[in-house]
């Protein structure tokens, strides 16, 4: 059976790391669920040059080659009757790539205003891995608060902050060396940035 996941971007910036992590995800047979808010759109829009159009055309102009059975499906995050909205829909797990602090805060308090955040209460409900890379600087007592309580029920949170060590020479080996973290967490193997203590 295909292995399925679930990528939200949501307004925080950093859209660049949902993009890097989708392309990723889709080199490997997978079936993979995108989802952008509103806000995303536009954050996105403003950061990159995704145009606001479908998320599928820009992956593929960006991201690929991708693997000859990977699928990808863009969901709109206002769609309740999505099978990605129900707990008996079985996937792998779902990455929130930039997560925003208003996106958290709805996780953290099981507020389900759109699919985005249904989806990732169903992970936690359902005891499914959900990742969070919550982007806001500095962070405040209520932001801080909030990770507790998503860590708390079972989120992995994994901020976007870059390692040095592997002596990155552009924005993408940066954005990379996150979204290997994630691969990892995710169990699929990747190369995308390489391990401490690896010689080859
Ligand atoms: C250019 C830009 C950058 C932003 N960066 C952040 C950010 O890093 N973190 C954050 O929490 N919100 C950020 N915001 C604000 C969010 O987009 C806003 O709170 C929005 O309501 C989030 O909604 P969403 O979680 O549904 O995407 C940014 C907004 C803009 C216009």
């Amino acid at each position: 059976m295909k292995k399925k996941f679930i990528v939200a971007i949501t307004g925080a910036s950093g859209s660049i790391y949902g993009f890097h992590l989708a392309a990723a995800l889709m080199k490997f047979p997978v079936d993979l669920f995108v989802m952008m808010s509103e806000s995303g759109r536009q954050v996105a829009a403003h950061e990159t040059d995704f145009n606001s159009g479908s998320i599928a055309d820009y992956m593929g102009k960006t991201g690929g080659p991708f693997d000859e059975q990977a699928s990808i499906k863009e969901v709109d995050p206002s769609d309740f009757f999505a099978p990605i909205a129900s707990g008996s829909f079985q996937h792998q797990g779902m990455v929130i790539a930039p997560c925003s602090m208003s996106t958290l805060a709805a996780i953290s308090s099981g507020i389900t205003d759109n699919l985005i955040h249904r989806a990732a209460d169903v992970c936690l409900k359902e005891k499914r891995p959900l990742i969070l890379l919550p982007r806001e600087t500095p962070l405040s007592l209520i932001h801080l608060k909030n990770m507790t309580r998503a860590a708390e029920a079972g989120a992995v949170i994994l901020p976007p902050s870059p390692g040095f060590y592997t002596r990155p020479k552009t924005i993408d080996d940066l954005v990379d060396s996150v979204v290997a973290r994630v691969m990892d967490h995710l169990g699929l193997d990747q190369t995308l940035s390489p391990r401490w203590g690896d010689e080859s």
